[in-house]
């Protein structure tokens, strides 16, 4: 008989910090499989039932955990961030689309086998999104889940396409087959703004520059911001990446329209950073150096995003707005993290 299990794959990440954690200080008893390019740390390890340091594109990898594990749910995290994949746009795409395909088929292969649904939490991005221009992107506000598709990098590519083949896993998978399968995948994803936590620091990404310069102040390192003081994104705090995960993992099926929901928090300038941050670490010295290349991925992804479809369907609510973020999480845990 297959163990029942958890599966999260580039756990050793930011998010994967955040939420083998957090699953694990809800169910203690909860066996999760964790796989990642690079060990994870010894707290991450304990927490896990098993830890493979390994490639996802490894299949002979994904075929013994099909043939141990009983997967309800799988959180596929393992990802090449933009600013990389921009860099080796050939391993961005094997990564991010080969990687994606093949545990798409690992979940598809388990709900065949069990006759269960299988839960495919896809971590996508505003990545996905390509406005032509800042002005078009400060008039179009919050854009919507179906505007503005036009992805102008590698990763943000990729993303798209992924969200296109969960929808085909989740709906269409096989459907010439005579004879359905009884289960599919349950693939749902959420389209995260930039990302800040407070005991992880980012790599690889695009929107690095807001935790970035925050880690930095609280260092004592002077910080070379690649974007101008106007810059704008949206960006949320990992608490509600978290929340957002879980939440959506729980809802019902019937509930749900769609496969992919975007989830905001809060839109800032890099201006609007460097204020809080001041305030924060009186001496942090940050110098405003825009990079135009990096800085035209930053334009091209909205200000905001609009995520009333998700509030609507399954009760999405950040719990930390700008200020909350900054005075009630961030400033106090990266104080107290780089004091020891
Ligand atoms: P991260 O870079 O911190 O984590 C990704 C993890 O995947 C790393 O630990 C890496 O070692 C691992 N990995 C990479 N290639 C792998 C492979 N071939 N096999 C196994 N493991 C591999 O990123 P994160 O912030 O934790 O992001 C997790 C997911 O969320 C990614 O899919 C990312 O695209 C998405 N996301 C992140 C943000 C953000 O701001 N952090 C925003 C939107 C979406
Ligand atoms: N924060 C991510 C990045 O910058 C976007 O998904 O790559």
């Amino acid at each position: 008989m297959s163990t029942k299990a958890v599966l999260i794959t580039g756990a050793n990440g930011e998010i994967g910090h955040g939420l083998v954690t957090r699953l694990t200080e809800k169910d203690p008893s909860l066996r999760i499989v964790a796989i990642d390019v690079h060990p994870l740390s010894q707290t991450l390890r304990e927490r896990c039932h098993e830890v493979i340091v390994g490639d996802i594109m490894d299949s002979s990898l994904l075929d013994r955990l099909a043939a141990f594990y009983d997967f309800g749910t799988i959180y596929h995290l393992a990802a090449i961030l933009s600013t990389k994949a921009e860099r080796e746009p050939v391993l961005g795409h094997r990564v991010n689309v080969d990687g994606t395909l093949g545990l798409l088929e690992l979940a598809a292969r388990q709900a065949r086998a069990t006759g269960e649904n299988v839960k495919f939490l896809f971590p996508s991005s505003i990545a996905a999104y390509g406005l032509p221009d800042v002005p078009t992107k400060m008039k179009a506000g919050k854009v919507k889940e179906t505007e503005w598709l036009d992805a102008r990098t590698m990763y943000g590519i990729n993303k798209k396409y992924c969200e296109d083949l969960g929808r085909y896993y989740n709906w269409y998978y096989r459907q010439i087959d005579p004879q359905p399968t009884a289960a599919h995948v349950d693939f749902r994803a959420l389209r995260f703004p930039g990302l800040i936590s407070a005991v992880t620091l980012p790599t690889g990404g695009t929107s690095d520059y807001g935790p970035e310069m925050m880690h930095y102040a609280a260092q004592g390192k002077e910080y070379r911001c690649f974007v101008p003081e106007s810059a704008t994104l949206p960006f949320m705090v990992m608490p509600d990446a978290i929340n957002a995960l879980l939440t959506l993992e729980a809802t019902p099926a019937k509930n749900l329209t769609q496969v992919v929901y975007n989830i905001g928090a809060f839109s800032v300038s890099a201006k609007d950073f460097y204020d809080v941050i001041l305030k924060a670490f009186p001496g942090a010295t940050v110098e405003f150096r825009p990079d135009a290349l990096r800085q035209k991925i930053v334009d091209s992804w909205p200000a905001d995003v609009d995520d009333s479809l998700a509030r609507r369907e399954w009760g999405w609510r950040p719990e930390y707005d700008f200020r909350r973020s900054f005075e009630e999480y961030l400033i106090p845990a990266v104080k107290q993290r780089y004091a020891k």
